[in-house]
């Protein structure tokens, strides 16, 4: 009898397992490495965050990563369905599925913001090409920014182009597109990372930017402790399915332990080597380190403005940060795309085409956030109390901040927990062992303990942490 893990999904499989390293790395490695984890850093004070941040991603990201990984090829199937058709098969209730559809929401609200953001990295690709950067000051630099973003109009067309660009590769199918590109372009961006971390070690500010990254203040723990947690989820592109949809298109015969954790620690060098190249020079051209979004759009500039072939340089990095997030801007829709095709049985075509469009609509909320709608602020918690939209308030979020944290802080963390439970405890042991193939005993046992206890316990502690704040 053909076992569970001999079936194929009906989208395609990867040619090996390197091919899904590949397109898992391809999807973690992003925007969240370059640009959001030195933002992120900057906002919360530096060393305590990023010392939480490691170990969320070593404790619970990466434990998640695996169960995710093991649901998808055993499932074979969209997550929607991969979940739902193990758990009748080992006769839980299908209910579990709920989280896979979560997932898939989150995921798409990620996209919806994900592709403005992306867009402003082409936005640079054409500024850093007419060399608008060429010795450009600190000034100059957040003068230009700011000038970006608060044109509405210049944002939805970057904004269009880099969802129809995800659209395209979708529609014409993950398995056959990307391979080949992506073997060159990520070594390429790692190579370029290189560079700039060498810049920043003549900035004279290396040390100042070191210490701002590893200096641990435990009086900031509790601050940050959230944020650190959805930080690792994003980064890592657990939590909504697409490191599921992912594994479910893996061969069978593939360690999936060995291969979770490359990625992981692949993601991990990046994000590091992404902090000690741009804090010396946040710190050289005196600029604050908790700035928010706009710091690597920021600092770059000033960098490459000021360096021999910066043009050139400058021209190639914003052309990579594009594909690195195009890498993983299509690993958000895949899920739900999967998803709808198995559902409706209509053309993949069609099915892209409405959830782009869905997205880019969403994202146009996100555009005006930093224009238009800048007052306009939800969740508001003020002395007259709850308002969930409010204009011009003091507290509160923008819409681009509250998609940001819906899903970070709240969908992704409740969707990993999810999955780990689902994978730790609904799916016999003799099925994650089969699945995981990790050879020793011990090291099987500590990554189902892993799986089973800490990771849950991990986000627990965390969401209660923030509630007694
Ligand atoms: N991991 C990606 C990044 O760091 C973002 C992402 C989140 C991708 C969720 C897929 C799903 O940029
Ligand atoms: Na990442």
């Amino acid at each position: 009898a053909a076992m569970a893990s001999d079936k194929i999904s009906i989208h395609g499989a990867w040619a090996s397992r390197w091919v899904f390293i590949l397109a898992a790395t391809g999807s973690a490695v992003g925007l969240g490495n370059i640009w959001k984890f030195p933002y992120m850093t900057g906002v919360y004070g530096g060393g305590a965050f990023v010392v939480m941040y490691l170990f969320c991603i070593a404790l619970v990201g990466v434990p998640i990563m695996l169960a995710e990984t093991l649901i998808g090829r055993r499932g074979r199937q969209s997550p929607v369905n991969a979940m739902k058709s193990l758990a009748i098969e080992t006769g839980a209730s299908r209910h579990w599925s709920l989280a896979a559809l979560m997932g898939m929401v989150a995921a798409l609200l990620i996209l919806s913001f994900y592709s403005v953001v992306a867009g402003w990295s082409l936005d640079y690709i054409l500024g850093m090409g007419r060399g608008d950067f060429t010795g450009i000051s600190a000034d100059g630099a957040g003068a230009a920014f700011g000038g970006l973003t608060s044109d509405p109009w210049r944002l939805t067309l970057w904004h269009s182009l880099f969802m129809l660009v995800t659209a395209f590769v979708i529609a014409k199918g993950v398995v056959a597109g990307l391979e080949r590109s992506l073997r060159i372009m990520m070594p390429l961006l790692f190579v370029l990372l290189l560079v700039l971390l060498g810049y920043s070690f003549t900035t004279g500010h290396f040390r100042e930017g070191f210490d701002f990254l590893f200096h641990f203040d435990p009086s900031k723990v509790q601050d940050g402790i959230l944020a650190a947690m959805g930080h690792a989820f994003f980064t890592l592109s657990v939590g909504v399915g697409s490191i599921m949809v992912y594994g479910a298109y893996m061969p069978k015969k593939a360690s999936i332990g060995a291969t979770v954790l490359t990625v992981g620690l692949l993601d991990t060098l990046v994000a590091l080597t992404a902090g000690m190249a741009l804090f010396p020079i946040v710190f050289a051209a005196g600029l604050e380190p908790g700035g928010g979004p706009g710091l690597m759009f920021v600092t770059l500039p000033i960098a490459f403005g000021n360096i021999a072939f910066g043009q050139v340089m400058g021209l190639v990095f914003f052309v990579l940060v594009a594909v690195a997030a195009w890498s993983s801007s299509i690993s958000m829709l895949e899920p739900a795309v999967a998803y709808f095709v198995e559902k409706t049985g209509g053309s993949r075509v069609k099915v892209t085409a409405v959830l782009a469009l869905f997205c880019w609509l969403i994202g146009m909320g996100t555009v005006l956030s930093f224009n238009l709608w800048a007052e306009a602020k939800f969740f508001v918690f003020a002395e007259d109390g709850f308002h969930l939209l409010q204009w011009g308030a003091e507290g509160g979020k923008t819409f681009f901040d509250s998609i940001d944290y819906l899903t970070s802080r709240i969908l992704l963390p409740l969707g990993g927990l999810s999955f780990a439970l689902f994978a730790g405890w609904v799916l016999s042991r003799d099925a994650v062992r089969e699945e995981l193939a990790i050879r020793s005993p011990l090291l099987f046992n500590l990554a189902l303990w892993l799986i089973r206890v800490v990771a849950p316990i991990g986000v627990l502690i965390v969401f209660i942490a923030e509630l007694s704040k």
